[in-house]
Order: C-alpha cells, then structure tokens, then sequence
C-alpha cells in the first residue's frame, strides 16, 4: 500500500467483480442499439476501459474531458471543456461513464449539454457515487458503490493529479490534504 493511503476502502478485486456486473447489466440494456459511449476524463479512463471489455454487444466510443476541482479538493462550481467530443450525438443512444458523482454539477452540466445536442437518449454509469457532497438533484441510472464522506483516490481518482493509478480505492491521509 501506497504511503499517503490510510486504509484501502474497496479492493481490486471488489472493483472487477462489480464492473463485470454493470457490464452485464449494460450489454442487455444497449443489445441492439449501438450507443455512443462517452468516457469523462480524466477521471473515468480506469474504470472506462475496464467497463467495455465487459459489454457484449457493439458500441462505439468517445472521449470528453472535463474539470471543475483543478488542484482544489472541492468543486469550484465551474465545469470547463477541455476536450469536447469528435463525435455528433444527434439520435444517438448515449452512455456517459464517470468515475464518481460528488456535488453533481459535472454530471448535469454534461447531461444538459448532450440533451440540447438532441441525443435520443442520454443514461449514467457511474462507479462511485458521494451522495454527502451533493449540491444539485444528480441521480446516476447504473452505480457501483455508495462512498461515505472520506476523501478517496485511486483507479482513476485523483488528488492534485496524484494517485490515479492505484488499482484500489484507497482513503488518503488527512496530512497529505492538510498541509
Ligand atoms: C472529478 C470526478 C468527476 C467530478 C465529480 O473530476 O472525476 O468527474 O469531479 O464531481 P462533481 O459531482 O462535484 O462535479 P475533476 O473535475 O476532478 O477532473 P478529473 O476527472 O480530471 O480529475
Ligand atoms: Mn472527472
Ligand atoms: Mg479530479
């Protein structure tokens, strides 16, 4: 274990076991249907690329990068593109995947864009959700784990853009933020 990571909250194992199920669960809701899955980086690559391996019907994907924390551990409120999509959603099924919904203001910033983008449909899979941090009504349609108020990094989540790569998810020490 990592020295800044106080305890590991959800294991690896525990990860894969759960995006084998959402994998599952996704590939008999879009059979049929291609839809347009859309990864929110950074924070989503992880969890992203280990979700469709485990969908079983055709799908294309895209990639969207988005930020509103910057270096701070709270959100600024204020969601900025950085990337945008290369491709129209315009009657498409579209499938946003985030790493985690905290305050909410990503999500419905990318939900609302993508709706006046007239996609046909727009659903959230979602590994982690915080519901403590909300600040605005954000329900994901498919959720790994519920997170308590803990500051946690790791596969895919980040602090200061440190401890992405971690394959668990892990509590961070409260000097490391502190300081
Ligand atoms: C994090 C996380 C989600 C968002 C959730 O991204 O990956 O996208 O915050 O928080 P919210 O519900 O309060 O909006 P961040 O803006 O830190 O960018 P990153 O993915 O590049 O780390
Ligand atoms: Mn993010
Ligand atoms: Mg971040």
């Amino acid at each position: 274990m990592q020295n800044d990571i106080q305890e590991v909250l959800i294991s690896e194992e525990e990860l894969q076991a759960k995006i084998k199920e959402l994998g599952e669960q996704l590939s008999g809701e879009y059979e049929g249907r291609n839809p347009l899955v859309i990864c929110v980086l950074k924070g989503a690559f992880i969890f992203m690329a280990d979700l469709v391996k485990r969908i079983t019907v055709p799908i294309e994907l895209d990639f969207m990068a988005v930020s509103s924390y910057g270096a701070a551990t709270k959100s600024s409120g204020v969601v900025k593109i950085i990337k945008d999509l290369d491709t129209t959603v315009e009657g498409r099924d579209v499938l946003i995947v985030e790493d985690i919904i905290d305050s909410g203001l990503t999500l419905s910033h990318l939900i609302e864009l993508l709706k006046n983008r007239n996609a046909k449909s727009v659903k959230v899979v979602t590994l982690f959700d915080k519901p403590s941090g909300r600040s605005v009504k954000m329900e994901a349609d498919y959720t790994g784990f519920v997170l308590p108020d803990a500051f946690v990094v790791g596969y895919g989540l980040d602090y200061a853009e440190h401890y992405r790569n971690l394959p668990y998810i892990g509590v961070l020490k409260p000097e490391v933020y502190t300081k």
